[in-house]
């Protein structure tokens, strides 16, 4: 879609959709609000009461209006208290008008800018822009890629994004424009990674990511390196190999590399890895069948991994990245790697295979073992590893793992900026003693509590002491049970822009 700066008086906007989003804490709902309620005699003030709408966070009111400037439909949107008030809340918004921009059919809309209380600093602003713009692009996605009938037509073709002078004062419609469209960018690589994430197992295999991965790669010029089971041999990368064994579909390694210009480029090599899983059925120590239905996200660490490539290679950031994925497909077979198995990866640590649904951290494991090659300043990796870390933190916040205290302040800092939810969980050495094998270096499984800690505990056995590591398992946000805000029913991306937030700010 089309996106464009409108600095003209809301109330004259011949759009199909004007959407204006208010405070709960000032009941006058400010200007913007005022002047087109009285323009429209008082429909607005009227609709609102009638819904008993209040500005919480989130409502939404739809008014069918024959503006005098030719709007045909206006959405009231709470932000909730004005105190609360960030760059997700605009991102929410946005998605929402793009939502409710769908369901009317509408080709043209108009985005009322909120932006803080303190107008004067420019960067909130342009980040506000960002927002609106990511909001807008992502609330409108749809997959629709395996639909025959009933598709969706994309109508919504110019989105006015609207300001009030004052708001903006000091800042030149170039760096305005520049901020939405980087926006998009963003939006663009984190909706890369919903089509992934949402594709089906049937058509999305080991092979075909590594396809769509190097397709992705040869469009924004990244280095593009795809290693076959073959290679995965000569690699010794066993662990890996075994989880894939039981499955007709190869597993693959795929490794993208971004390398900034040299003027602006830092020391730092940040290293991503994602868990590639595209379908877990859980080998022969097999899943219920409710337990596998949606297991075809198990490869949303690997999307998140490949959307901020794609996000990297489009906003060009000052530092080399690294993104690396390991991909495979985990079955029952009769080739298929046993409970008992006990398997030597790259790393030369042994692993007694207990239990073969714990094949993700069999993965990272060499995965990540493959990464520390590559010298890496930062390294993270990200992964739906469990769903004891589902249990624990619910289904809209992902855990992060690290024992740097630096690198911890940074991952926040990151997430901070993005909106997305993360809560620190912590990596006890108390809990080491329970992935103790009695015939081999390591097991693959602990007890029952604490699962998604001694998963990241498996993996940190793998990664040399002193390495600035993090470990992010994003089994609960990888997918939405329902349509919210830029939020689809499905695929998430999550991840994507957390990772472009922390590499902009370690690569200066
Ligand atoms: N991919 C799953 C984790 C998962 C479960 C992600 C549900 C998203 C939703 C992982 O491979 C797995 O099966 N983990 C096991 C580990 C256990 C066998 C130690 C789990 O969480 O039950
Ligand atoms: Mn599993
Ligand atoms: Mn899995």
């Amino acid at each position: 879609m089309k996106l464009s700066l409108y600095t003209d008086d809301l109330r004259e906007a011949s759009v199909d959709l004007v959407a204006l989003g208010v405070f709960s804490d000032e009941p006058d709902r400010g200007l913007a609000f005022s002047q087109l309620n009285a323009a429209l005699n008082g429909v607005l003030a009227q609709a609102c009461k009638d819904e008993d709408f209040k500005g919480k966070a989130g409502q939404t009111v739809v008014v069918n209006v024959a503006a005098p400037g030719g709007a045909r439909r206006v959405m009231v949107y709470g932000y909730g208290p004005r105190d609360q008030y960030t760059a997700e809340s605009a991102r929410r918004f946005a998605g929402t008008a793009a939502k409710v921009a769908r369901k009317v059919g509408a080709a043209t809309a108009a985005l009322q800018l909120a932006v803080f209380d303190a107008p004067d600093d420019p960067e909130s602003v342009l980040m506000l822009v960002q927002a609106l713009a990511e909001g807008v692009e992502l609330g409108y996605y749809r997959f629709d890629t395996y639909r025959r009938r009933e598709t969706s037509e994309n109508r919504l073709e110019e989105v006015h994004v609207a300001f009030a002078a004052e708001d903006v004062q000091g800042l030149k419609g170039a760096a305005l424009r520049d901020a939405m469209r980087k926006g998009q960018r963003v939006a663009t690589a984190v909706a890369f990674a919903r089509d992934l994430i949402n594709s089906p197992p049937n058509d999305l295999t080991p092979n075909e990511l590594a396809d769509r991965a190097r397709a992705m790669a040869k469009k924004n010029e990244l280095a593009c390196k795809v290693l076959s089971a073959r290679d995965l041999e000569r690699q010794k990368m066993r662990l890996h190999l075994g989880v894939g064994q039981g499955s007709r579909n190869e597993p693959r390694l795929i490794h993208l590399t971004y390398t900034p210009d040299d003027k602006n480029r830092s020391d730092r090599v940040v290293c991503l890895v994602g868990k590639g899983i595209t379908f877990d059925a859980g080998g022969l120590s097999l899943k219920t069948s409710e337990g596998m239905m949606d297991m075809k996200i198990d490869m949303g660490g690997a999307a998140a991994v490949l959307g901020a490539m794609e996000a990297v290679a489009l906003t060009r950031p000052g530092c080399v990245v690294h993104g690396i994925v390991g991909a495979a497909e985990n079955m029952p077979d009769g080739n298929a790697i046993r409970p008992g198995d006990v398997i030597e990866g790259k790393k030369g640590i042994t692993v007694e295979v207990l239990n073969t649904d714990a094949e993700g951290r069999l993965v990272l494991a060499d995965a990540l073992a493959y990464a520390q090659e590559l010298k890496p300043t930062d390294l993270i990796d990200l992964a739906t590893l469990t769903g004891a870390c589902m249990v624990a933190l619910g289904r809209l916040t992902a855990a992060a793992f690290t024992d740097h205290e630096d690198m911890a302040s940074d991952l926040q800092a990151a997430w901070v900026t993005s909106g997305e939810s993360f809560w620190r969980m912590p990596l006890n050495p108390e809990l080491q003693e329970q992935l103790k094998s009695d015939i081999a270096d390591i097991k693959n499984i602990g007890e029952r509590w604490g699962g998604a800690i001694t998963a990241a505990l498996f993996l940190k056995a793998f990664v040399e002491e002193g390495t600035r590591w993090a470990h992010l398992d994003i089994a609960g946000p990888v997918s939405a049970a329902k349509d919210q805000g830029h939020i689809q029913k499905g695929g998430t991306g999550f991840g994507v822009r957390t990772l472009l937030a922390y590499i902009e700010r370690v690569s200066g």
